[in-house]
């Protein structure tokens, strides 16, 4: 599936039709990411156990005293454990990923929506944590979703984006690894942060590595 950035996508060689071990590679990755167990345990590998992730996380988390955390598209709870499972909630759409939570993260809450059709029960939260869910989605569809989860923050409140970037000189490690997610939409740094700023103000970013994967965080201010 082509980008919507127009320009050629970081490991777009590896999805190229033509090359069989690479197709079978990316139909077992499709495979192992339905199942919760081998999706978060797999995942653990090229991310160096989201070492880095889980620093930046926790180092917002911190700065923000005892944030009421929304974790938007939480999947299997992989980083749960970073926040104070009373003033947690994680929301995910698919039933498999948020029983495997619910099994490993006892005495954090969790939701399992659609975050764009979740109703508003008025809850509110000083952090909303949107990480890894964006690359997935369109254009349209992550500007909504965004959207969404920007609309349960608290005033003032901190919205937290993480993705993965398309770099222009990617390593191997980080070409191999992207060529075999899911998502299709791994844009560049700029143009996340296009999309991110039209919802809020950004007011930090970096670019960093989890392992072999870069990332691009977005960290904004809702007033
Ligand atoms: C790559 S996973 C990332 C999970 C988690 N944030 C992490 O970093 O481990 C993306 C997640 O977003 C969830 N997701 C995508 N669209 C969603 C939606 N509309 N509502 C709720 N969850 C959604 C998917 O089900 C999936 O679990």
């Amino acid at each position: 599936m082509p980008s919507e950035g127009g320009s050629r996508r970081e490991g777009e060689d590896l999805k190229a039709p033509g090359s069989n071990l690479v197709e079978w590679m990316r139909r077992l990755a499709d495979r192992v990411a339905e199942k919760p167990a081998a999706f978060h345990w797999l995942r653990k590998l090229p991310e160096a156990n989201y070492t880095a992730t889980k620093a930046r996380i926790r180092a917002v988390h911190d700065a923000l005293g005892a944030p009421r955390v929304l974790d938007a598209g939480c999947g299997t709870g992989e980083f749960s454990h970073l926040f104070d499972p009373a003033r947690y909630l994680g929301v995910d759409l698919h039933p498999g990923y948020i029983a495997f939570a619910k099994r490993h993260n006892r005495r954090h809450r969790y939701l399992c929506t659609d975050l764009m059709v979740w109703p508003d029960t008025g809850e509110q939260f000083d952090l909303v944590l949107v990480n890894g869910v964006l690359h997935h989605l369109d254009d349209d569809t992550a500007r909504k979703l965004l959207n969404r989860a920007a609309s349960r923050l608290a005033s003032p409140g901190t919205l937290l984006v993480i993705e993965d970037v398309a770099l222009p000189r990617p390593s191997s490690g980080a070409r191999l690894v992207h060529g075999l997610d899911h998502g299709h939409f791994i844009r560049d740094a700029e143009r996340w942060r296009a999309l991110v700023s039209e919802q809020l103000p950004i007011t930090r970013t970096e670019t960093y590595r989890s392992g072999v994967c870069p990332y691009h965080l977005m960290l904004c201010a809702a007033p």
